[in-house]
């Protein structure tokens, strides 16, 4: 690879109509993440020393998704793939080396075959990636002069019937040359059935100055699969689901049903660990190495240590240690810190707290707002009231503590260490280390009152 400067530009100025979206087209999700966001993780990994995207229709909702690191430059009006390089001319003006433009809508694009398409570009003005295709109604054609080199790009509406039947396609990913571009950009005009600046006439200008244009055509055509429809953005999201589960079975991770498998392609699958049918990984999760997810579970932005079991369960912003069980049916809310050795079991849900070495949920509980020491049981049916209609309040339960079944921990409240609740209480007052707290009425048995019902008394 040169050490010459590469800024990828890419182009999302337009409204994607076909879409039938109030959003722009860009921000749509393939495996949670935006198409956009995608297109420049290919820019960076291809070693892009620069990024700058083109915005346009609903611009507003396009930097949101790109956050405040990502330049922008704004297309006022969308005359066409030419203008939008045009406008970027002052953005430019520091850049030098070579200009890869990219679409906003091209998210299978691997970084390998833009860094080779850089690589052909060296000391040349043009290179142009294209796919040879099966139907390739609606893209450019490639016209190749004898020696193999591009003569012309035509459009599908300015194309004649000889032209038309041509199956090589430009994929609409160039590398320029920065030197000189923008005065070639000038000599781009809109005489054509659409009335557009046409980015691809580039290949007559520098053909006039006797430059020649190469042509890198992708050994994968799925690669340049473009996204127009909502049709086209599921199949983007199958490729890409077939791409990441392929990659990570390659790497030892145990997929059962990888068509029933999403794994997005920001999260971190070690080795040996086993993912179940019809199991979501999202959001920059990681998951240790010996775990075991799913079936039918949800885990987003969380983290996994090893030889963890997440079973029938929705695990959200939140982080486990190794060794730990979740689920069947529990739901882990954003914030939840379990250390080793953990119990989340059947039918639990916990938001917002800290569970520590060894401590256990087994089952139908529901804690928020709070802090288990380590070795603590929570016994089943147990729920801390952690709001009273006006404000949330923690609850403390300190090292080996037992809270008997069906306990009320009304918040704020601290249980001692060791300290044990009866089943049943209702716990509103601090219990000291090593107390048994009572907080229930005493049972009173009437005897033979049932028989005496019965007969009448
Ligand atoms: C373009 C190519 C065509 C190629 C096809 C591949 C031209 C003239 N034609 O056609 O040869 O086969 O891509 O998909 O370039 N955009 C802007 N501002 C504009 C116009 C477009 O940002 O003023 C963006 C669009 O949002 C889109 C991309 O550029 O991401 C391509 O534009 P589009 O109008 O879809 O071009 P095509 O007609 O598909
Ligand atoms: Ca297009």
């Amino acid at each position: 690879m040169s050490s010459d400067m590469v800024t990828a530009l890419i182009l999302a100025a337009g409204a994607g109509t076909r879409m039938k979206s109030d959003k722009p087209k860009v921000v749509h999700k393939i495996l949670d993440i935006p198409m956009i966001q995608l297109v420049i993780d290919a820019a960076e990994e291809a070693g892009a020393d620069r990024i700058l995207t083109i915005v346009g229709h609903k611009q507003e909702q396009v930097r949101a998704v790109l956050g405040p690191d990502v330049e922008c430059v704004h297309q006022p009006e969308q005359k066409g793939t030419a203008d939008a390089v045009i406008v970027a001319k002052d953005a430019l003006a520091d850049s030098t080396g070579y200009l890869l433009v990219m679409c906003g809508d091209m998210p299978l694009l691997r970084p390998e075959t833009l860094r080779q398409l850089i690589e052909v570009c060296r000391d040349r003005s043009m290179a142009v990636l294209t796919a040879t295709v099966d139907n390739p109604s609606g893209y450019g054609r490639i016209v190749r002069d004898e020696t193999g080199s591009i003569a012309a790009i035509v459009e599908d509406k300015d194309a004649s019937p000889a032209q038309l039947a041509i199956n090589e396609i430009n994929t609409g990913i160039y590398c320029f040359a920065l030197d000189g571009l923008f005065d070639r950009l000038a000599k781009i005009g809109d005489d054509n059935a659409q009335g557009e600046y046409y980015l691809t006439d580039m290949v007559k200008v520098c053909r006039q100055e006797n430059e020649v244009v190469i042509g890198v055509q992708l050994n994968e055509a799925e690669e340049a699969h473009g996204v127009n429809s909502r049709a086209q953005l599921a199949q983007a999201g199958i490729l890409l689901q077939t791409r990441i589960n392929e990659r990570l079975m390659e790497q030892g991770v145990s997929i059962v049903a990888p068509s029933m498998t999403w794994i997005s392609p920001d999260c971190v699958i070690e080795s040996d660990v086993e993912v179940l049918p019809n199991t979501t990984i999202a959001k920059g999760s990681t998951i240790a190495s010996g775990s075991i997810i799913g079936p039918n579970s949800r885990v987003y932005a969380s983290q996994v240590g090893e030889n963890c079991s997440i079973e029938e369960s929705i695990v959200l912003s939140s982080s486990m240690g190794d060794r730990c069980v979740v689920g069947p049916y529990s739901y882990i809310r954003p914030d939840v810190e379990l250390g080793d050795d953990c119990k989340v079991g059947a039918s639990v849900e916990v938001k917002k707290s800290v569970v520590g070495d060894g401590s256990k949920i087994p089952h139908l509980s529901y804690v928020g707002d709070a802090t288990l020491g380590k070795k603590v049981n929570i016994g089943a049916g147990t729920i801390t009231c952690n709001y009273d209609g006006e404000k949330k309040s923690a609850t403390f339960v300190d090292d080996g503590a037992f809270i008997g079944s069906d306990t009320m921990l009304v918040a704020p409240v601290n249980i001692g260490k060791n300290a044990i609740t009866a089943a049943g209480s209702a716990i509103s007052d601090d219990v000291p280390d090593d107390s048994l707290a009572l907080g229930r009425a005493r049972q009173t048995n009437k005897e033979g009152w049932v028989a005496q019902r019965r007969e009448g008394k």
